[in-house]
């Protein structure tokens, strides 16, 4: 298959990029914002203008600064719901796939249980606005053929992320202040990319036609911000105490949902899929970085 991978050089390219090596039987074209660029409308439309067909198209690329996001609607908009609309049109008029990557903030964490994928999203922030109208028009563009995929609390060796601002500052300071009234699922991006290269050779997603399905992915198990602080402070022996703070102690310009667990039943069985618990995955990823 000729495959189309969106933003390369995010957490989750870098991770598929890591692993296409072993896929030599699909053919990858990963693009950065420079060769198609999400927030133009224009270099969209000239991109597909100039290339050929693709049978898939992945959408790593997103508007990912939450708090920033809030500052930058417009923005946000443009790469998280415009670009996919045009993305989604552009793989249904070439009969193309899509996998289009989307978030737990579309929640607005008030469940006291898992989500489920046909709970109601409310987001509550910018970021979860933007995605969730992005996933709209995915849907309302391809009834058929695209998979969306709303993944939480993202971490691997690329790029920012808790787990890197966690280390640094476990080197650099004996204690620190971590949120304890969030919780969720970590997701280590290797995890989710080798779900997705899996993804496209299972038989529920290659058939001819199939509707279009939200699934969600993060790795198993749950944890708060500080739980997850301290099990990466315990796996790298780092002297840092953490101590547990509400949201309220730690302000920020985006409220963040308070629980977004998610159920993860509905992918492991539609595609046969194994996930490991987060603290494995987190071991495993430390292990690359350290
Ligand atoms: N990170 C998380 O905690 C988290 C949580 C839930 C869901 N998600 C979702 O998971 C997916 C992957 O996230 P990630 O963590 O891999 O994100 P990331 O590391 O922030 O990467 C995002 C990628 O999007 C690219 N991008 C941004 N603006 C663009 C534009 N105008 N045109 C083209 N590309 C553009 C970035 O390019 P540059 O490298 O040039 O900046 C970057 O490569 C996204 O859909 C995100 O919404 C992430």
């Amino acid at each position: 298959m000729k495959i189309l991978v969106t933003g390369k050089n995010g957490q989750l390219g870098r991770s598929i990029q890591k692993l296409i090596s072993n896929y030599d039987d699909h053919e990858f074209t990963l693009t950065d914002r420079g060769e198609l660029d999400l927030s133009s409308p224009e270099s969209i439309s000239k991109y597909f203008d100039t290339h050929s067909h693709f049978d898939v198209i992945i959408n790593c690329a997103a508007y990912t600064a939450v708090d920033r996001a809030e500052e930058e609607a417009d923005l946000a908009n443009r790469i998280n719901h415009l670009a996919v609309k045009k993305l989604a049109e552009f793989a249904n008029s070439q009969n193309a796939k899509l996998i289009h990557i989307s978030t737990d903030y579309v929640y607005d964490g008030k469940n006291d249980l898992l989500y489920l994928e046909s709970d109601n999203p409310n987001p509550i922030n910018v970021y979860g606005k933007t995605k969730l109208l992005g996933e709209k028009a995915a849907l309302e563009a391809m009834p058929n053929n695209a998979i969306i995929i709303r993944t939480s609390w993202v971490y691997s060796e690329f790029g920012n992320n808790f787990l890197k601002t966690m280390l640094k500052l476990g080197y650099e300071k004996n204690e620190i202040n971590v949120v304890s009234d969030q919780i969720g699922s970590p997701t280590y991006a290797s995890d989710l990319a080798k779900a997705i290269l899996h993804i496209l050779s299972n038989h529920n997603f290659n058939k001819k036609s199939f509707p279009t399905e939200i699934f969600h992915f993060s790795n198993m198990g749950e944890t708060s911000w500080s739980d997850f602080a301290k099990e990466i402070f315990k796996l790298t022996n780092l002297n840092c105490k953490v101590t547990p703070i509400d949201s309220e102690q730690y302000p920020t310009p985006a409220i963040r949902p308070k629980n977004t667990t998610l159920s993860k039943e509905k992918i492991t069985n539609h595609f046969r899929l194994q996930i490991p618990s987060w603290q494995q995955s987190l071991k495993e990823c430390l292990n690359g970085i350290i």
